[in-house]
Order: structure tokens, then sequence, then C-alpha cells
């Protein structure tokens, strides 16, 4: 029996953070070759799967980007869906923040994610399909205290998102959103520390936090043909939310 992402090709971005490798195992698991990037690449942390292809890329900067997906284009000669899992950590008080430290989650996030779509968008558009996922976060509609740049670029990027479904849907090309709630992860650690243990955002309906292939079972459903009739949307892994006192 064939699986479900036989002979498909992926490229994951922030593929060597906690959520991205999640995704690119869960992918490869279902038969997809996987482009795995970050601007450090961790050569061991792939090394017992085969079909994920560790590539340097700095998504802060539109040349690499480009020719990471020119690379792409050479190796594999086709592109079947983009994720994209990139940010750095710019956590505090809104008064300690500066403007470097918002400008780096926009470079890393936002931006970081329009460059990737914008390389990628034209192939899929030539040949009918694709789909794109952008990972954001609950931030986007409840911003922790200790978390406003993060949260403010979720927002923006779940807007995104649905404006690129529509503009995009009838050229064959989906775009969702996935945004986590807390998830275990070095990222949620440190995000942790900077904020009270009682702070209601941490707290999840359902038992939490939420672990990486929570996400990556989410991201694989719309990458796949399943959510054919699903764009312009984000899909919520984040155990419920804050429960009712
Ligand atoms: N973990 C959670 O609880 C949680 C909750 C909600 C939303 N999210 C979101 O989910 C996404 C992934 O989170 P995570 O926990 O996996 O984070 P992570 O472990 O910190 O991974 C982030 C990845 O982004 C890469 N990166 C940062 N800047 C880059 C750049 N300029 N170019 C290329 N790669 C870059 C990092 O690698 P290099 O530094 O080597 O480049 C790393 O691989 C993030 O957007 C995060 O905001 C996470």
């Amino acid at each position: 029996m064939s699986k479900l992402f036989e002979d498909r090709v992926f490229w994951i971005t922030g593929a060597f953070g906690a959520l991205g490798a999640a995704t690119a195992r869960r992918l490869a698991l279902a038969g997809a070759n996987v482009i795995a990037s970050s601007r450090n690449v961790d050569t061991q942390l792939f090394a017992d799967w085969p079909h994920v292809v560790p590539l340097s890329v700095d998504v802060a900067d539109d040349r690499s980007v480009r020719s990471a997906f020119a690379q792409i284009e050479e190796r594999f000669g086709r592109l079947d869906g983009l994720v994209t899992s990139t940010n750095v950590a710019a956590f505090g008080d809104f008064l300690d923040l500066t403007d470097d430290d918002w400008q780096r989650v926009i470079d890393a996030k936002l931006l970081g994610s329009v460059r990737p779509i914008r390389a990628a968008l034209p192939r899929f558009i030539a040949q009918g399909h694709g789909a794109i996922v952008a990972i954001s976060g609950r931030g986007g509609i409840a911003p922790p205290p200790n978390h406003f740049p993060g949260s403010s670029v979720n927002a923006a990027l779940d807007l995104l998102v649905q404006g690129l479904g529509r503009r995009y849907g009838p050229l064959g090309v989906r775009v969702n959103a996935v945004a986590p709630g807390p998830i275990r992860s070095p990222r949620f650690d440190s995000m942790a520390t900077t904020q009270a243990a009682t702070e209601p955002t941490r707290l999840t309906a359902l038992d939490g936090p939420g672990t990486p292939e929570d996400v990556a079972a989410a991201v694989a459903y719309l990458l796949s043909d399943d959510a054919r009739f699903v764009t312009g949307t984000r899909l919520y892994v984040d155990g419920g939310g804050p429960p009712y006192a």
C-alpha cells in the first residue's frame, strides 16, 4: 500500500526547531522527501532519516531563500508543499523590548514566512497545486503578557494566510496556518521562565502542554488531500485554550 505522501516533496523552514523537526519526521514517515532548513544545520538530527535533506537557509535574507528554492528545484524538480516554522526568542515586558527585538521577530517569522512563500508560490501556481502551512500561534488571538512581538506577528500571519488562501485558491494553491498553544519544547520553557506559573495562558482545557507531534499531525492534515476543501484558515492546536474557572 502506498504511503500518504509517497513521491511528494515538502520544504520546511525552521526544521531544526522542536516543531519543525517533528513535522519533518512525520512527513518523511508518510513517504515524503523533506527539505529541512534552518540557519544552523545539525547534520546529526536527521542522520537516520534518508528522506530528510538538510539545507542551510537564512529566511531573513531574501537571496538566501531564493538560492535555497533554486537548489530544491535543481535537486527534486518538484515541490508539493511548504511549511514555515521559524522564529527567534524575544520574550519580556513591552517596556523592556527594543525596536531591535521587534525587528528580529518580524524578520524571522513574518517576513521569514513571506520570503519562502514568495519563492515557492510561482511554482505552485504554474503546476496548479500546492499547499502552504504557516505555523503562527495562539498568541495571535490571546497575547501572553511577555510575548507581544511574537503574538502580533502571529495575528499578522493568520491574516496573511486568509488573504493568500482567497487570492490563490482559484489557482489551486491552498494556504493555511496552524496556531499552537503551549507545546512542550525549549521555546515554551524559555517563554515560561519569563511568565508566572499561574498565568492563565499556560493552562489548557485538555491536559497540556501539547507535544511537537500534536502540531506535526495538524500540519500533515493540512498538507494532505484530506484538506482539499480547506484554505485561508487557521487550525488551533492549543488544548482548547484556558478552561473556564
Ligand atoms: N513551542 C511552542 O510552544 C510554540 C507555541 C506557539 C507557536 N510556536 C511557533 O512555532 C514555530 C516553531 O516553534 P519551535 O518551538 O519549533 O521554535 P524553535 O525550536 O525555537 O525553532 C525555531 C527554528 O527557527 C529557525 N530560525 C530562526 N531564525 C531563522 C532564520 N533567520 N533563518 C532560518 N531559520 C531560522 C531556528 O534555527 P536557526 O537558529 O539555526 O536558524 C530554529 O530551527 C515558531 O514560529 C513559534 O513561534 C511555538
